[in-house]
């Protein structure tokens, strides 16, 4: 038997471990669930009195802190402290597309691992079990073993591998009830115990048949595959979408017609403008860089053609809003409903707006932008990231406006490019009384009624139709 956990530190108070932690804190009121984070002014807003103002936006996600929090429940900056007293230490910090050296622009960045590990052996005093909960290459425990293993000082680690699989929006429903909780481990007797010991926290709320063990090589290359097979699926529908506009066939009676095949499903068969979204991109491209590393030329080549499908999505966005408002968008007003990646998130991550309104830009138009969500300076630090004029300039081209009639008074055309619930319900008649004409939308989402608004004047772009 293992002995019950009663301290967790979580480094990283992210997307991830801010959510993650919560609900293991709600559901597991016996163990004390502290997260640490260098960034003080996360930390201070998730110590923020009131729970609607903690730095992650997902449906429910307050209430769980307000539950929780103080209770059993703590936000820190004293990174050091909430190690030296766990006894079961998550590692949720951020592991980036690296932007330096060899594998550049490919592989993940591994320094923020690195230097948890390195800060962990330095501080322990007992033994732990250590838990990726970051997603990481295939084999990055070997090397998070070799820094905990040679401290000299006696401490005993297991390190476990346990992906997240929560998506953002939906995160504290995928977290209260998840598909399965995946935990790979050694397959020595402590490697064992230490599995044991992560089922035993999971297992107060996610059913034992749903809790799936394995070795940590194939923990980690399954989180690596399920992103990888999920955006698959996205890119597969887009590129059909093209194929659909050329056609006359309609990409959403397709998906429905193969998604009806129980071997298929109709999950996350939405054409759009492209996916976005911290991980799947990085992902698949670490992927292909891992493939690569072994000489895998074909599978790397196979799945980069999932990021290169995107791409190609995003620009045919980009330039059909050109090609359609006659060959010039110069001077012309660009209304965006929608910059974050995905509804219901304030993330902004790797969004499909930011690289249509970065070509559009270049093609000198003017944008006004509205997301319920996000605000000014998000959008504009997004924009900055991308250096591709100077911030004054990004500055010049593109207002933020928090009233989204207001974003689409006197604007040539429309491009929504979140499917944000609230877009069906606008008045449209309001919004197309204000605009120029002809007034032109291209639904990025394909989330409005395309007949109602065709009847009212709009000349209407959807995706695949
Ligand atoms: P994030 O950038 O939101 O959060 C990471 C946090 O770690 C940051 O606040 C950063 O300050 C902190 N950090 C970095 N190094 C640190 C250190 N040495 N000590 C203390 N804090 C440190 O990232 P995220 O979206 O939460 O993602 C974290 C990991 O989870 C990534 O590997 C990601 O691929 C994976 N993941 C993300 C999602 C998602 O929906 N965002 C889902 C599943 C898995
Ligand atoms: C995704 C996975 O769904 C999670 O399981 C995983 O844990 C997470 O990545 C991660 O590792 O970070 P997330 O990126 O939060 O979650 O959101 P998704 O719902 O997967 O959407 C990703 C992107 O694909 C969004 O831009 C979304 O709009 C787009 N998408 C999704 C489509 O264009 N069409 C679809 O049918 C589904």
């Amino acid at each position: 038997m293992s002995k019950p956990i009663t301290k967790i530190c979580c480094i990283g108070a992210g997307y991830v471990g801010g959510p993650t932690m919560a609900v293991i804190a709600q559901k597991c009121p016996h163990i004390q669930v502290t997260v640490v984070d260098l960034n003080q002014a996360r930390i201070s807003a998730w110590n923020d009195p009131d729970t609607n103002n903690i730095p992650v936006y997902e449906p429910g996600l307050s209430e769980v802190v307000a539950e929780a929090r103080g209770r059993n429940l703590f936000f820190s900056t004293e990174v050091d402290e909430a190690i030296a007293g766990a006894e079961m230490i998550f590692i949720s910090v951020n592991t980036p597309t690296k932007t330096y050296g060899s594998g550049k622009g490919m592989a993940a960045d591994l320094k923020y691992i690195e230097l948890c590990a390195r800060q962990i052996a330095r501080v322990s005093k007992t033994d732990k079990i250590i838990v990726e909960k970051s997603t990481l290459p295939v084999r990055t425990a070997e090397a998070v073993k070799s820094i905990l293993q040679n401290t000299g000082n006696g401490v005993q680690f297991q390190i476990l591998s346990n992906p997240e699989f929560l998506a953002e929006g939906t995160a504290v429903e995928d977290l209260h009830a998840p598909d399965r909780i995946l935990i790979g481990g050694d397959t020595t007797e402590e490697g064992q115990q230490a599995i044991a010991a992560l089922v035993e926290v999971y297992a107060n709320w996610v059913p034992t048949d749903r809790i799936l063990t394995t070795n940590l090589w194939s923990s980690e290359l399954s989180k690596l595959t399920a992103n990888a097979f999920l955006a698959q699926r996205v890119s597969s529908i887009n590129a059909l979408s093209e194929l659909c506009e050329r056609t006359g066939a309609d990409v959403s009676e397709v998906a429905r017609s193969i998604g009806t095949d129980s071997r298929i499903g109709p999950k996350f068969l939405n054409a759009s403008v492209g996916f976005g979204g911290s991980c799947f991109q990085k992902d698949i491209l670490n992927l292909v860089y891992i493939a690569r590393s072994y000489g895998l030329q074909q599978v790397a080549d196979y799945w980069e053609q999932v990021i290169i499908m995107n791409d190609h999505q995003k620009r045919r966005f980009a330039t059909n809003i050109v090609r359609t408002l006659y060959n010039t968008v110069s001077g012309k007003k660009i209304a965006f409903l929608g910059w974050a990646f995905k509804k219901d998130t304030n993330d902004t991550r790797e969004s499909a707006a930011i690289y249509v309104a970065d070509d559009l830009l270049n093609e000198q138009a003017n944008i006004t932008v509205y997301d319920p969500k996000v605000g000014e300076a998000q959008i504009q630090y997004d924009l900055n990231y991308l250096a591709t004029r100077s911030a004054e300039q990004n500055k010049e081209l593109v207002t933020v406006i928090t009233d989204p009639y207001e974003t689409c008074k006197d604007a040539h055309a429309i491009a929504i490019m979140t499917e944000w619930d609230e877009f069906k319900t606008y008045d449209w008649q309001r919004i197309y009384d204000n605009m120029i004409k002809p007034a032109f939308l291209f639904d990025g989402r394909n989330v409005v009624d395309k007949k109602k608004l065709t009847d009212i004047g709009f000349k209407v772009y959807t995706i695949g139709k």
